[in-house]
């Protein structure tokens, strides 16, 4: 009677089954559906990794294309909601705005609330994963005071985010391919990382019967701390901070000393306790959008040298402690010219069908609420004091 394990922060509690991601930490292996993330990264594209997370295999020729297609025709936002925006201050940061917005697209689409008809699930695995960027781009039109861009479908799904977030109506945005490649990846990259603290708040906001939408916006709430998606953005605010070379060592001794609470902003994983191998691929994108753009960035020397130490210094070592995904995202992100505030709603963007497919993975078998249990350690029973005896 009363006994359950006390596990704070399920470092070794399963909580579901799950045949959508697999990860050997120790090993550095990250298989999504079986295939390794290299592969899809190198090989795949991001919305055929969408359908292979959501329906489990590969699609042919003619199911990506139609995908696609789907995807491309759900992209605009109701012209309601483009007044929802206003409600918000300029300077709110965007996952604030994001976070407030998915919320709101079970408003306007109520059909989502029917979650046990597996064709109204379709369609909002198809809004989200289509509106993700154009929320995106938007938050980031508002903040800057331009117009909102719509999407455009002739281009891929990477392209028509870069075009959203920097055309205006008066200039076209002539797409890079290699940043377009870039961006592609970044979203790949972060579609699926099974149960991390948003797919399992996902998951957990999902168990009570909870509409897609309303569970991918407690995602984004999740996502959002710099222990989780917010690591990328503080990564940059870490390189600027440090902002010389000369610092670097001063950094690195904060890092390592256990009275202070600085920590190195994209080092160390949960689960990865040797090279993340979504941060190898990264790191190859990032130094291919440099020498794309010709881009010396001081920052960036930061960056090199800070890889550098965290592979020879023993603290580092002993504790597996290496760059992770966010480590190389946040370059890339500042090359192409994305501010640092808006690092973490384009990790949320690629992380939608990773949410999708947990949420949608749940509620298709047999599931219960989750309830975890607690230690309590508060006071024993005791007789309430009128307020005049206080
Ligand atoms: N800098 C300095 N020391 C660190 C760091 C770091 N970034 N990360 C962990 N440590 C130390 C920690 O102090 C502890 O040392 P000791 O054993 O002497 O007490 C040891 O390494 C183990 O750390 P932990 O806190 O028990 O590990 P955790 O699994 O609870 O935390 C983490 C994982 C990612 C939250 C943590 O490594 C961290 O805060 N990293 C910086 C933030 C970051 O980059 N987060 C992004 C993660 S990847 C994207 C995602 O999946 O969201």
């Amino acid at each position: 009677k009363g006994l359950f394990t006390f596990d704070p922060g399920f470092v070794s509690t399963a909580a579901c089954e799950s045949k959508i991601t697999y990860i050997d930490g120790d090993k550095g292996i990250l298989l999504h559906r079986g295939y390794p993330i290299d592969q899809l990264a190198e090989q795949s594209d991001y919305l055929e990794t969408c359908f292979l997370l959501l329906y489990g295999e590969l699609p042919s020729a003619e199911e990506k294309e139609k995908f696609a297609s789907t995807i491309t025709r759900h992209t605009m936002l109701h012209e309601q909601l483009n007044h929802f925006f206003n409600g918000f201050r300029r300077d709110a940061h965007p996952m604030a705005v994001m976070c407030g917005v998915v919320g709101a697209l079970s408003a306007f689409y109520h059909d989502s609330l029917d979650i046990g008809n597996e064709y109204h699930r379709e369609v909002a695995a198809y809004r989200l994963i289509a509106k993700m960027p154009t929320i995106a781009a938007m938050v980031y039109k508002y903040s800057i005071g331009q117009p909102f861009m719509f999407p455009r479908n002739d281009l891929s799904y990477a392209g028509n985010f870069l075009h959203m977030m920097f055309a205006t109506p008066c200039e076209e945005y002539v797409v890079n391919p290699v940043l377009e490649r870039a961006m592609d990846r970044i979203f790949l990259l972060h579609a699926d990382h099974e149960q991390n603290a948003s797919t399992s708040t996902v998951r957990l906001a999902g168990s009570s019967g909870a509409n897609p939408f309303a569970c991918i916006a407690a995602g984004i709430a999740a996502l959002w701390g710099p222990a989780h998606g917010g690591a990328n953005e503080a990564v940059l605010n870490m390189l600027e901070e440090i902002g010389d070379e000369s610092q670097i060592d001063e950094f690195v001794a904060r890092a390592k000393d256990k009275d202070d609470p600085f920590r190195l902003m994209g080092f160390g994983h949960r689960v990865y306790k040797n090279f993340d191998p979504r941060a190898k691929v990264m790191k190859q994108t990032c130094d291919e959008v440099l020498s794309e753009l010709g881009i010396d960035d001081p920052l960036l020397k930061i960056a090199k040298r800070l890889e550098q130490i965290a592979i020879e210094d023993p603290y580092f070592a002993e504790r597996k402690l290496y760059p992770n995904v966010d480590f190389y995202s946040g370059i890339i992100l500042k090359a192409i010219g994305i501010p640092t505030e808006m690092f973490t709603v384009i990790f949320a963007t690629g992380r939608t069908p990773g949410w999708i497919a947990h949420w949608h993975e749940m509620i298709s078998g047999p599931y219960r609420i989750g309830r975890p249990r607690q230690l309590y350690t508060g006071n024993t029973q005791r007789d309430y004091t009128p307020i005049e005896k206080r």
